[in-house]
């Protein structure tokens, strides 16, 4: 989702913009091959490698580490020292699990302690682009939305059919607007600027809360929304952190970008689709 997009905002920008897929049927010119559980290093020379590949999903990082820990940091490493070494600025897309989720608004210089398996693997993906001193870059992310969410589309699709939403009033997010971290990454990119930056909503909220907005910004009867509890679904412990916030001040003075507020970024869901 999040490389699709960040593709598409630098073709607007001009930027000539190389996409890697792992797919053999969808690579081209453009879009050269890269699976990162045996990565080959002879890709294309770039100025700028976005590390936004990944098995993204904390219950898969769970359920298999090894595997997953070969794509998300053995391949990510061996593909973000081979660019740099042919003189690419190196940016990780990493995330708030890189933290225990105990603490809000986590600072940029606070030590990562992860809770769980992806967290783990982003952290140590972490170290080894930070390792490459100006050349490396770290962005961490909390929850980034965008109106084709699946989750967002489902809700909208019941909603429109007058049938009633069950979203966890335990199950917390800091939603970010996809575009905000276009932005942040954009400025990372023209600077090549190293160390760690963090791209996240403002606030903790629940997802309760996110489908109130939706729903009367949108208009649809607010009965609908029936919160129910996470501890039912069959989602990981480590998928339920309290806080996924982190504090943008460096980013604030820098860039002037400030962590949207809570409602904003929901009321950017409704405006974009
Ligand atoms: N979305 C968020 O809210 C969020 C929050 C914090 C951090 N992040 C981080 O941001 C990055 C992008 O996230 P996303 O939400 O855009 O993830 P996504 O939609 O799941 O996309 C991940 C991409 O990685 C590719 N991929 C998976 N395994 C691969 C492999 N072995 N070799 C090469 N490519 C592989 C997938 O390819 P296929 O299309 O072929 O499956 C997919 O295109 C990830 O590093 C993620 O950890 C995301």
């Amino acid at each position: 989702m999040i490389g699709a997009a960040l593709a598409d905002h630098f073709k607007a920008l001009g930027w000539q913009v190389q996409a890697t897929t792992r797919r053999q049927d969808q690579v081209d010119d453009n879009h050269p091959f890269l699976d990162l559980a045996s990565p080959r290093l002879d890709l294309p020379a770039a100025d700028v490698v976005i590390l936004a590949a990944a098995v993204a999903r904390i219950g898969a990082c769970e359920k298999d580490p090894v595997a997953t820990r070969r794509i998300n940091v053995d391949g990510t490493l061996a593909v973000a020292e081979y660019m740099a070494g042919q003189g690419a600025h190196i940016l990780l897309l990493s995330s708030d699990k890189a933290f225990d989720g105990t603490v809000p608004l986590r600072a940029r210089t606070d030590t990562p302690g992860p809770a769980c398996e992806y967290g783990r693997q982003k952290a140590a993906a972490e170290a080894g682009v930070l390792a490459l001193g100006e050349q490396g870059a770290v962005l961490r992310l909390s929850k980034v939305v965008e109106p084709s969410l699946e989750l967002l589309q489902d809700w909208a699709k019941d909603l429109a059919a007058g049938q009633a939403i069950t979203p966890f009033h335990d199950l917390y997010l800091a939603p970010v607007p996809v575009e905000l971290v276009a932005e942040v990454t954009t400025h990372i990119a023209e600077e090549c600027a190293g160390g760690i930056y963090h791209c996240t909503g403002g606030e903790d909220r629940s997802y309760v809360d996110l489908a109130r907005i939706l729903a009367m910004e949108s208009g649809y009867d607010p009965a609908l929304i029936q919160p129910g509890s996470c501890q039912t679904a069959d989602i990981p412990a480590a998928a339920r952190p309290r806080y996924t916030s982190l504090e943008m001040t460096l980013e604030q003075s820098r860039w002037g970008i400030a962590a949207p507020a809570f409602e904003a970024t929901a009321l950017s869901i409704i405006k974009r689709k």
